[in-house]
């Protein structure tokens, strides 16, 4: 990014002229086909194509381009590709340099989805996944193998939540092979607290979907890439048909606008709620970054400029069937749902087991229900009373 601060970046970005045409937003411009008056117009859009030309929708529009150049900006990157969610920029990232027997590195706290795409279809490519511990830092080292292509991180991982050390992984990684290409899921850190290409990163890879529409109302996948993986990103993901629709990106670029105000107010209630769980004496330990019981908290404090909503909470005791439905169903402000980074409170529960299924590298060393939550933009008194009350049913049985 440039010097100025993220929240002034944040209202700046995107909106140029040429994408506003006089207005304060980006135009909405749909369209598959563009139309070119003369041929002369056609042959340069067609050699400026990859560069900001109108020329096809596949390619996009201003309002496209709008969002590109935002995401580009805010993320510090040579480009923006888009997507029509997550797992379809996290799929194509990784697609983009990956050939028939090669390897990757995953972290095993990659969200499930990622890994059943190693599992399910890279290795249907003769494509192999090493999972490895989220807390492996310089180890990383040793799993390097002389086919490794690709290293994926999350941070924090989904739902146990373990903050990574990115600059010892990245040091490592460019040690002993620096043509592998890091890539990362920053979705938690909304692209913008946690500055993933300044740490070394190639690419920062980011569910739209979450904070940046963060109304759950669109789903959207977006990848800023460095210069040296531009180009291949860009090429690759376009000839596999990866594109947004102008409404969405409209949408995005809207989201872009209250991101700074909503990350404040998520970080402010998630942080009230998770030292107030701290406390209570059904709660075994606390997966908050910005709590020194979440693995990795130091790296959080070293590396990250704030936090959001999303956390979560080991129980003491392992809830049965009935408890656990008495204790989900009855929620006035917390709806069950997957996703996260809307206006609205969520939660979810995870059983040790089924965490430890989906945990490849082992660090499930919990025996009670995980609560996953999001802290939305609610009253946090009236989050904290609804919380108190699920306590209460769940010692009532
Ligand atoms: C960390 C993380 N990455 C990626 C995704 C996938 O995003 P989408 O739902 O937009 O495909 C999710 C969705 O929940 C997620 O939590």
């Amino acid at each position: 990014m440039t010097s100025k601060k993220t929240a002034t970046a944040l209202i700046a970005a995107g909106r140029s002229k040429k994408f506003t045409h006089g207005s304060v937003n980006p135009v909405i411009q749909r369209a598959s086909s563009l139309v070119f008056d003369t041929v002369e117009e056609k042959k340069h859009a067609t050699i400026n194509r990859t560069k900001g030309a109108l020329f096809y929708g596949r390619r996009g529009t201003l309002t496209h381009f709008a969002l590109q150049d935002a995401m580009t900006e805010l993320e510090g990157g040579a480009g923006c590709a888009l997507y029509p969610c997550g797992a379809a920029a996290i799929a194509n990232a990784i697609l983009a340099f990956v050939s028939a027997g090669d390897h990757l590195l995953v972290t095993g706290s990659a969200y499930e989805p990622t890994q059943d795409f190693c599992n399910k279809v890279l290795n249907r490519m003769n494509i192999s996944t090493t999972f490895f511990d989220p807390m492996i830092g310089d180890d990383i080292a040793s799993l390097i193998q002389p086919n490794t292509k690709v290293v994926f991180l999350e941070s924090p991982g989904s739902i146990t939540m373990e903050v990574q050390d990115v600059p010892a992984i990245v040091a490592a990684v460019r040690r002993i092979n620096p043509e592998i290409i890091i890539m990362i899921d920053n979705t938690w850190a909304a692209g913008i607290l946690f500055k993933a290409l300044d740490f070394g990163i190639d690419i920062s890879i980011q569910s739209g979907t979450k904070y940046i529409v963060g109304h759950s109302d669109a789903m959207l996948g977006t990848a800023v890439a460095n210069a040296r993986c531009w180009d291949q990103l860009r090429e690759q993901s376009y000839l596999l048909g990866q594109m947004a629709d102008a409404d969405t990106a409209y949408m995005a670029s809207r989201g872009l606008r209250t991101l700074a105000l909503r990350l404040k107010q998520h970080q402010e209630s998630s942080l009230r709620i998770a030292h107030w769980l701290a406390e209570r004496p059904e709660v075994a330990q606390v997966n908050h970054p910005a709590l020194p019981g979440c693995k990795g908290h130091d790296n959080f404090v070293r590396d990250f400029s704030g936090c959001n909503g999303l956390f979560s909470f080991v129980l003491k005791s392992k809830l049965n069937q009935d408890q656990l439905s008495n204790y989900l169903d009855h929620f006035s402000h917390f709806s069950m749902a997957y996703s996260w980074g809307g206006f609205e409170s969520l939660i979810l529960a995870n059983q040790p087991e089924e965490l430890a299924a989906i945990r490849p590298a082992g660090g499930v060393d919990f025996s009670g229900t995980l609560i996953r939550l999001h802290i939305g933009l609610e009253d946090c008194d009236d989050l904290i009373d609804d919380l108190t009350a699920g306590f209460i049913r769940i010692k009532e049985m």
